[in-house]
């Protein structure tokens, strides 16, 4: 492999599990933006939105692609609201191959249902929340993505393996 493999997707679609897989299959490493950016700002997620806001979140994020852009190769898990900023998406398509794991509401939010650690997900009305951002960011997703993958109900090896499948044909 001479380039990332980059994971997007809404927040419960499975990226780091799935990256998980992939990277001990590929034998390389997973490289994680919201495990970096913790690391880097020595705070949780909930609390660089809480002490500094989104908008400070956001620009770490796009910070820490410049980073990731120089790492050997990696399969890349992403925070969900990576690919909304167009200089991240042009950055994510840069370094390598990016897949969409597409879920549906009803699986974020079974899947998330006693998360606290999304700021975007807590309070009233997750339901709503979740189906709103979703049909806006579909779009932004597929047009970031090289390849869409269905990631509803099925095992992340499984969607591993459709994904190495998918970016390295078999021989004929
Ligand atoms: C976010 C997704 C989260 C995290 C932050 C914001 C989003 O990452 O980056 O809470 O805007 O969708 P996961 O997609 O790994 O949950």
């Amino acid at each position: 492999m001479d380039r990332h493999i980059v994971l997007i997707g809404f927040m419960g679609a499975g990226k780091t599990t799935v990256g998980g897989q992939l990277s001990a299959t590929l034998g390389c490493p997973l490289l994680d933006t919201d495990a970096m950016i913790e690391e880097q700002a020595g705070m949780t997620i909930s609390e660089i939105f809480a002490n500094q806001g989104e908008e400070a979140f956001r620009r770490t994020e796009t910070e820490v692609l410049a980073d990731l852009a120089c790492r050997e190769p990696a399969v890349v898990s992403t925070g969900g609201g990576v690919p909304l900023r167009e200089e991240n998406r042009r950055a994510l398509r840069d370094m390598g191959y990016v897949v969409y794991l597409k879920v549906r509401p009803d699986t974020v939010l079974r899947r998330l249902s006693g998360d606290t650690t999304r700021p975007l997900l807590q309070g009233e009305n997750k339901r709503e929340k979740v189906e709103r951002l979703l049909v806006g960011r579909d779009p932004v997703y597929r047009a970031a993505a090289h390849l869409a993958v269905e990631a509803d109900g099925r095992k992340p090896e499984d969607i591993a393996a459709e994904i190495l499948s998918r970016i390295q044909p078999a021989e004929p």
